[in-house]
């Protein structure tokens, strides 16, 4: 039985290849469907840019929403120095043809949880988490129906990758990030502690290159455009996949280690609004809180994603 999820997204190429790596494993993992949130790119491009991602999947079916155009309580900041100005900077691919639904991204988060039976969706977030903490406001009888949230966000010994203490998805929205890791939901973080360990090095991106097909020259495309911001700013060795480290936890959990602990979001420091102030010492006695990945076994996930990817 294939576990049901929503992918809550701000494409993003690293949320492109988290999406496809999704759809390209229909026996593990329904995709209920796609919401969009403003992050890296304003929203008028991230819920366009989900669109071309599903039918680069060949998968228009899926129900792509757009949702939040802003965080809670602070301006948008967005992030073309990465993602270039499309968010989808590296392949030259088409315009979407599916349409966008008429429903907003969070009535659809709030239906599907009320419709479908408690605790069994998973949300599976990859941008700020606006889209989230915007439906647990509006109907807080969905929270205890969640069966657990998957997201990339928030980073420990890593740090800051936007500002010298926060993480992008975090730092962008903080209030939504504070009632999301507050909710009680169990919650699975895949920090850049784990994703920087993602590196798709010159040999992986052949690999890709290599499965010969739309997605898999795509998908290297992407990457090669993607890496540059990482490469000049860390000296890596290739772009990190952070966001397909959340697709790949629910294919193979095994993938990656890490610690339940309790992680806090700062939202009124000067210097560290959007820090994740995580106990991994388990010093302050507080109460766990998210299972908080540290190490990934980066050969196996990156052999299950490329498996995965040629079959698209
Ligand atoms: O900090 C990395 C995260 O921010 C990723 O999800 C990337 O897509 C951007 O949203
Ligand atoms: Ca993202």
């Amino acid at each position: 039985m294939p576990r049901k999820i929503i992918i809550d997204t701000d494409p993003g190429q690293d949320d492109a290849v988290a999406i496809l790596l999704a759809l390209a494993s229909p026996d593990e993992i329904e995709v209920l469907g796609i919401t969009a949130v403003a992050g890296n790119v304003p929203l008028a491009l991230t819920q366009k840019n989900a669109r071309i991602v599903c039918e680069l999947a060949g998968r228009a079916d899926v129900p792509v929403f757009s949702g939040c155009e802003r965080p809670l309580k602070r301006a948008l900041v967005t992030a073309e120095h990465v993602h270039g100005k499309t968010g989808l900077d590296g392949p030259v691919l088409p315009d979407p043809t599916m349409p966008l639904q008429d429903t907003h991204a969070v009535e659809f988060l709030i239906r599907t949880l009320r419709r479908e039976p408690a605790g069994s969706v998973t949300l599976c977030p990859l941008g700020p988490l606006t889209n989230i903490a915007t439906a647990m406001m509006a109907a807080p009888e969905i929270v205890p129906r969640i069966a657990q949230i998957v997201l990339m966000g928030g980073a420990y010994f890593e740090v800051g990758n936007i500002t010298p203490a926060a993480e992008f998805n975090i730092h962008v929205d903080p209030e939504a990030a504070e009632i999301v890791f507050g909710s009680g939901v169990p919650l699975t973080v895949m920090p850049l502690d784990v994703t920087h360990k993602a590196l798709v090095t010159p040999a992986r991106n052949a690999a890709f290159r290599g499965l010969g097909t739309r997605v898999g020259v795509a998908v290297a495309e992407m990457t090669d455009f993607f890496e540059r911001f990482d490469k000049a700013k860390y000296g890596s060795d290739g772009a990190p996949l952070h966001d397909p480290c959340v697709t790949a936890y629910l294919l193979k959990p095994e993938l990656f280690t890490g610690r339940h602990i309790n992680v806090e979001i700062e939202t009124e420091g000067r210097f560290t609004a959007g820090m994740t102030v995580a106990d991994w010492w388990g010093v302050t006695g507080k109460a766990p809180n998210a299972m908080f990945m540290g190490d990934l076994d980066a050969d196996g996930f990156f052999v299950l994603l490329t498996e995965r990817l040629g079959r698209l």
